[in-house]
């Protein structure tokens, strides 16, 4: 954090924020961020190229690779069945890797002896590879899940897998047999957790056993096979200084971020499916003192604060017998009681609203959520809708007072068309003016045009519109200059 606290006031040294420091500050706010999201290129395992007509000779050769894979994918379907005959399943728990990896080896082996198939090295690795990953993992899903690069898998039917990789969709080759082997992996993955999914039960949500947030929704709900969603959990949450060297916002608005959430703003981070609203909220978090006791409610627990004191907890739907729900709603009333210093919600999407606006408006101030919207006066509405549709009769000039003096920011974050992410929109509650509710824009995200290649040039201006919270900021210490105000012309 010590990189972000320099604008705070520090009892030896005053000069933190002398002109000097200014100057380089100024001078990095003023460059242009185009080549600021990382480019995650590493080896594409398996993926596609674009389409483009080829030449004759790579269709050959491509219609070879096709006809490889499809007989590997045969003989490896006849493996299985073997393996599953053969594989001692209750051993499978307390087998070390090596072992089982071995015994599959084994059985495979003995299995295309019998069958008289003679397959080279490189195939025998791949196939035994993917047999450990249908007997351990999940099948076809396992090299994706491994694979760093990969932030989203969306499967459409056993025949299309696509993967988000910074930012953009790519269709890849890996396919599932049939529909009934989706089925299983699914099967696999949600049984693991208890649950169960079928034509009268058709969409499920789960965790995966690496903390991955899971989705599936079967047929006939989902009319061509298999939905299946999985946002990947990532070990090494980005941090602050990973998302100003990503471009997703610059070193002043995190000073002014660190400010405002120290100070105990309440913030709402709000944006778009994707556009890392849990990513913001998680990095943003770590601007909290470790002395607060903090709470954090979500559907699925993904936050990782790195704090000492914090309880998390998880909402849970209803069982088959439509029993034991456990509503972020339930969780959020359950937390008052549970004397937290701030209380986070992954994200507001219900009637939990009230409770949150609540606890905004009593004393738990620095609570934090996030909201689907897609800026910060698309927020707003949302926010208003959601306490009408949780059926409270209260007038509308009512409804925005309370969010008015609940809410003090709102930071929009976006997912452009290349695919970078950024926090598109830095904005202030200010109050009321009438019946409406009034703000101020501090930050934002400016659009100057687009290189060849479809990257968006872009840069984060200051409005020149002076903080709300000044006076607050310098009454806990924190001091950011006044510069970091000022647009550049
Ligand atoms: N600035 C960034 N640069 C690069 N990758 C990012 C950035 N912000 C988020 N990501 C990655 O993008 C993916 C989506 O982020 P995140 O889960 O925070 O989005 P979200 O808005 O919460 O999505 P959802 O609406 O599905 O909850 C994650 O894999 C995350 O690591
Ligand atoms: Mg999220």
């Amino acid at each position: 954090m010590a990189m972000f606290s320099r604008f705070k006031k520090t009892d030896d040294d005053g000069g933190a924020a002398r002109p000097v420091a200014m100057a380089k500050v100024t001078q990095a706010m003023a460059a242009p961020l185009a080549k600021a999201e990382p480019s995650m290129a590493q080896p594409k395992a398996r993926m596609q190229p674009p389409v483009a007509p080829k030449p004759a000779a790579q269709a050959v050769a491509q219609d070879k690779e096709r006809k490889r894979r499809e007989r590997l994918g045969e003989i490896k379907l006849e493996l299985h069945k073997r393996l599953l005959d053969n594989l001692n399943l209750a051993a499978l728990e307390t087998a070390t890797e090596a072992n089982l990896r071995a015994e599959i080896a084994a059985i495979a082996g003995e299995a295309l002896e019998e069958m008289s198939i003679v397959l080279n090295k490189e195939d025998r690795t791949t196939i035994n590879q993917e047999l450990y990953d249908e007997v351990m993992g999940l099948g076809p899903l396992e090299p994706l899940l491994k694979d760093e690069t990969v932030n989203d898998i969306l499967v459409n039917g056993p025949q299309r897998i696509f993967v988000e990789r910074s930012g953009k969709l790519e269709l890849t080759e890996i396919t599932f047999k049939d529909e009934r082997h989706l089925l299983r992996i699914i099967d696999k993955i949600v049984s693991a957790v208890g649950r169960r999914v079928d034509e009268s039960n058709p969409y499920v949500d789960a965790r995966l056993a690496d903390g991955s947030r899971f989705n599936a929704m079967v047929p006939p709900v989902a009319v061509d096979g298999s939905l299946v969603s999985i946002r990947k959990f990532k070990k090494e949450k980005l941090g602050i200084p990973d998302l100003v060297r990503f471009g997703a916002f610059t070193e002043e608005m995190a000073a002014y971020l660190q400010a405002a959430v120290a100070t105990r703003l309440n913030v709402i981070v709000s944006g778009g499916t994707g556009s890392g609203k849990t990513t913001t909220l998680n990095a943003l978090s770590s601007f909290i003192d470790n002395r607060e006791r903090i709470l954090t409610i979500e559907d699925t627990a993904e936050l990782q604060l790195q704090q000492i004191h914090v309880g998390r907890m998880e909402s849970r739907p209803a069982n088959v017998e439509g029993k034991g729900a456990v509503t972020q709603r339930d969780c959020l009333r359950n937390a008052l009681r549970m004397r937290p210093d701030r209380i986070i919600v992954g994200e507001t999407r219900g009637e939990e609203v009230i409770d949150m606006l609540q606890a905004m408006n009593t004393g738990h101030d620095g609570s934090m959520t996030t909201i689907h919207a897609n800026s910060a006066r698309d927020g707003i509405s949302r926010l208003e809708n959601m306490v009408a549709m949780a059926g409270i009769e209260m007038p509308i000039k009512a409804v925005r007072a309370q969010i008015a003096s609940a809410v003090n920011l709102i930071v929009q974050a976006s997912r452009l068309q290349d695919g970078s992410r950024r926090m598109v929109s830095i904005t202030e509650i200010t109050g009321m003016e009438g019946e409406v509710i009034s703000m101020q824009e501090i930050f934002r995200y400016e659009r100057l045009g687009m290189e060849p290649n479809g990257k968006i040039i872009g840069r984060f201006n200051a409005t020149g519109v002076r903080s709300h919270y000044s006076e607050r900021f310098k009454q806990w210490g924190y001091n950011l200059p006044p510069e970091i105000f000022d647009p550049i012309p």
